[in-house]
């Protein structure tokens, strides 16, 4: 479970305004709100790239604001994030990139099972005969799709996902959609989306943020159904709205 409570993170102004947001073990979640809402300052927080100044991210009973940088790099190995720019390592290979977080983890894992492992995710991202190329040479979907094979490869019990789907056509969008879910298995998700039509068919719970705070939480359907105008507007993409 990840609970966080009253957190405040400012830059030049207020980014995050006291947000307070739960999400229950073994959830699929689905984070919405418009640009520069705060969602991915969220993510960077909860896995303690980014330091709020105030409030508490508890995940498993631990508040990571509390953690020295040093414990924070172990408590990382509970996470599996794919970043919206995906962050891949320019210099590695695909294949080396996705084997980046199996190779720190299990270091007895034989360097036959990494490359099976590795193999198994491209195959899933259906990117089988990328695997010696470099992100340079990727376009910009294929590069998403080596950041969630990388997310998923070494079972993080905490997925976290910024736009998994961005730019993607909507057959491959659907597919990784689809293909989150179904491997997630018991893991916790957060998954960021602006796709919502598309979020919607893969979570359990949906939050919404707007300019720092959750003004939104609750079960899909609830969103679906929510009569909330700012929620309304945003489920419904109408033009005429608060926001
Ligand atoms: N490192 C930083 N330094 C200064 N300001 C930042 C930094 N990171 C983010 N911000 C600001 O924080 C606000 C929220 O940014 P964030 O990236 O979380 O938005 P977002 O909700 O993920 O938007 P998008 O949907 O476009 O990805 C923005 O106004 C952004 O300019
Ligand atoms: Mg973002």
């Amino acid at each position: 479970m990840i609970e966080i409570r009253g957190v405040w993170k400012t830059f030049n102004q207020p980014v995050l305004r006291g947000l307070d947001l739960t999400i229950p073990a073994g959830c699929l979640y689905g984070l919405i709100g418009p640009g520069a809402s705060g969602k991915s300052v969220l993510i960077k927080s909860i896995v303690g790239l980014m330091r709020p100044e105030r409030g508490q991210i508890i995940v498993d009973g631990q508040d990571i604001l509390q953690l020295s940088e040093l414990e924070l790099q172990s408590f990382r190995t509970r996470f599996g994030i794919a970043f919206q720019n995906n962050a891949l390592f320019d210099h590695l290979t695909v294949n080396e990139n996705i084997a980046f977080p199996l190779r720190r983890l299990y270091k007895n894992m034989t360097e036959q099972q990494v490359m099976q492992r590795v193999a198994d995710r491209l195959n899933v991202v259906s990117l089988s005969t990328f695997g010696d190329r470099m992100p340079a040479n990727l376009s910009g979907g294929q590069k998403k799709r080596v950041g969630v094979a990388r997310a998923t490869v070494a079972n993080a019990p905490i997925l976290l996902y910024d736009e998994p789907a961005a730019g993607l056509d909507p057959v491959t969008s659907q597919k990784i959609f689809d293909l989150l879910k179904q491997e997630k298995g018991d893991a916790t998700v957060l998954m960021v989306s602006s796709d919502l039509d598309r979020l919607l068919t893969v979570t359990d719970r949906v939050g919404m943020i707007y300019q720092g705070r959750m003004i939104f939480d609750g079960t899909t359907k609830e969103a679906q159904e929510s009569t909330d105008p700012y929620v309304k507007q945003f489920v419904h993409g109408l033009v005429e709205g608060p926001l």
